[in-house]
């Protein structure tokens, strides 16, 4: 079976984006693939933080992939490197393990390339004739890792501004949904978002007038432009350059209640917002519920999860030996 690598950083809450570019696709690819996914302590200590809090949270991340429907080999990051700048850190990560492919979102693009180059660099190195030499087998010390980058779902924007990403470092919780948030905090994310609406009304001889509505609602989806006289306003629709919070809201709306682009772009044609929202809500309601349940399942069972991390890690690090091995024989050093 190939295998497949991924993981999250234990920061913050997991949210949204995180689920669907990447934790829901690791579940779709599970039963086909050999699968490593961990919580990448180690990259959480980039950034000043608390010791008890990394290890609480890892714990909670864990529980979290388990909640998602995880349910074969995962592993704890544990690996004994000191502080690596971030993307080398990632690389070292994936090359470790000899991974086929990764499945994350769109930002980790660049990383994976990264990653892929020195794989190809060493292998050039240190992979070819020497090893050889050596009386390895020759050919690839590291495999050279392919991104799996999800069709839909691999940037889910930020709730109240469509043209950044949902990500857990922006300042306001409100702009991002949590796999773990309660039912009355999804509602009200959804309920108070209000569009900052610009009504343009063409009327012969006036050339343009605009009207700003007065904004009632605490959020807002920055830039919902109706256009008036053509009565197209409040219809959904995706891919309109002009509203980005209204194709992604669109979009995750697709991805959570599992219907195609197709399908909800037809329901949703007819619809404002004051009959999409609730919709939204429900579906969202409806997908994230059994997971929370598990998850405070999962965390009220301690042995079990530690059991999980510890299987994870022990099954990881025989992987990661086996590669340092090699890396050492081909390079000359002598194995410490
Ligand atoms: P992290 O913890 O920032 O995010 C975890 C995963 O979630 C995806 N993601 C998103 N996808 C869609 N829309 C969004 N708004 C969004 N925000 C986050 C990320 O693409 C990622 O797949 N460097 C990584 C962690 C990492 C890793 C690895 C991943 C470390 N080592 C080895 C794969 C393999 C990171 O910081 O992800």
């Amino acid at each position: 079976k190939k295998r497949i690598v991924s993981g999250v950083q234990p920061t913050g809450s997991i949210h949204l984006g995180n689920y669907l570019g990447a934790i829901k696709n690791w579940i779709a690819l599970q039963n086909s693939y050999e699968t490593l996914f961990f919580i990448v302590d180690l990259h959480a200590i980039t950034l000043p933080y608390d010791t008890q809090q990394l290890s609480k949270a890892t714990r909670e991340t864990a529980a979290i992939y388990l909640a998602c429907g995880i349910d074969n080999s995962k592993g704890d990051e544990n690996v004994g490197v000191a502080l690596l700048t971030y993307p080398v850190l990632m690389a070292s990560d994936i090359l470790l393990y000899q991974s086929d492919f990764v499945p994350v979102g769109e930002d980790q693009k660049q990383h994976l390339e990264l990653t892929r180059e020195l794989a190809e660099r060493v292998n050039y190195l240190y992979g070819g004739r020497k090893w050889k030499k050596l009386g390895g087998r020759g050919g690839a010390i590291f495999k050279v890792p392919e991104p799996l980058i999800p069709p839909a779902g691999a940037r889910v924007m930020s709730l109240t501004d469509g043209l950044s990403k949902m990500s857990k470092s922006a300042p306001s919780d409100q702009s991002r949904i949590n796999l773990l948030d309660p039912k009355d905090r999804i509602e009200d994310d959804i309920r108070f978002l209000e569009y900052n609406l610009t009504l343009t009304c063409r009327l012969p001889l006036i050339n343009i007038l605009e009207i700003d509505v007065i904004h009632v609602y605490k959020r807002k989806l920055v830039s919902d432009v109706v256009s008036f006289l053509s009565l197209t306003f409040a219809i959904l629709e995706f891919d309109n350059l002009e509203r980005p919070e209204c194709n992604n809201l669109l979009s995750i709306y697709q991805l959570i209640s599992g219907k195609t682009k197709g399908e909800v772009a037809e329901e949703c044609q007819n619809m404002n917002w004051g009959t999409f929202k609730p919709l939204l809500t429900d579906a969202l309601i409806e997908h994230l519920h059994p997971i929370q349940v598990r998850y405070e399942e999962i965390m009220s069972d301690s042995a079990y999860l530690d059991k999980v991390l510890a299987d994870g890690a022990a099954k990881a690090a025989d992987i990661a030996d086996a590669t340092l091995n090699n890396v050492y024989q081909a390079m000359g050093f002598l194995r410490r």
